[in-house]
C-alpha cells in the first residue's frame, strides 16, 4: 500500500486558481519543494503536488491541483474543484487586471467549488515594489467584502508562501 495511507491522519485537496502568470506554479513549488523559476512554462491543463504537514501530533497530507490560467488550457474546470477543501486564488500585484478578474474567479468558485470552500486570497510578487499597481489596502478591502482571508507573498523571496499555505490548512482542520 501507498505508505501516506499508514503515516497521514488526514488528506485534504486544495485548488490554485487566478490569472495567468500570476505566479500559481511557483507559489506551489517554493511550499512544495522550496524551488522557484523566473523562466516557468504556463500550466497546462493541471498538475499536483503534495506536501505532509504536521499540526500538533497530527499528520495532514496536502493534495493541491495547480491548474492552467490561460483559458484555452482549462478544459475539464469543474472535476478541478470537485471535492477541494480549500482554494488558493492569486493575483499579480503589479497587474491590476489580474485584480479586476478576481470577481469571475469567484463566481466560479462559488459555482463549482462546495458551499464550505476556504478561501484565501493572495496578491503574490510583493519583491517588485517599483511595479505595483494594487496596494495591499485594496487586497484587504476585497478579501472583507467577500469574507476571504488574504496575504500578500512573494514566491521569489519566499515571503509568506509557507504561512499562506499554512494558514489555508489550518482553517480547513
Ligand atoms: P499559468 O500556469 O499560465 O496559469 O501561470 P502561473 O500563475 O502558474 O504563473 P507562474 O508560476 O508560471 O509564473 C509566471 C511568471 O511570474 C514566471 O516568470 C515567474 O518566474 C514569475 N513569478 C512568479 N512568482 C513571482 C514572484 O513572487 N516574484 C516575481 N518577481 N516573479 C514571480
Ligand atoms: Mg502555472
Amino acid at each position: 500500500a501507498d505508505t501516506f495511507d499508514d503515516e497521514c491522519d488526514y488528506l485534504f485537496k486544495a485548488i490554485l486558481i487566478g490569472d495567468s502568470a500570476v505566479g500559481k506554479s511557483n507559489l506551489l513549488s517554493r511550499f512544495s519543494r522550496d524551488q522557484f523559476r523566473l523562466d516557468s512554462k504556463p500550466t497546462i491543463g493541471v498538475e499536483f503536488a503534495y506536501r505532509n504537514i504536521k499540526i500538533g501530533d497530527k499528520i495532514i497530507k496536502v493534495q493541491i491541483w495547480d491548474t492552467a490560467g490561460q483559458e484555452r488550457f482549462r478544459a475539464i474546470t469543474s472535476s478541478y474543484y470537485r471535492g477541494a477543501r480549500g482554494a488558493l486564488l492569486v493575483y499579480d500585484i503589479t497587474r491590476r487586471r489580474t485584480f479586476d478578474n478576481l470577481a469571475k474567479w469567484l463566481k466560479e468558485i462559488k459555482e463549482l467549488g462546495g458551499s464550505d470552500i476556504v478561501i484565501l486570497l493572495i496578491g503574490n510578487k510583493t519583491d517588485l515594489v517599483q511595479a505595483r499597481e494594487v496596494t495591499e489596502e485594496e487586497g484587504h478591502r476585497l478579501a472583507e467584502k467577500e469574507g476571504l482571508c488574504f496575504m500578500e507573498t512573494s514566491a521569489l523571496e519566499n515571503l509568506n508562501v509557507e504561512g499562506a499555505f499554512l494558514q489555508l490548512i489550518t482553517r480547513i482542520y
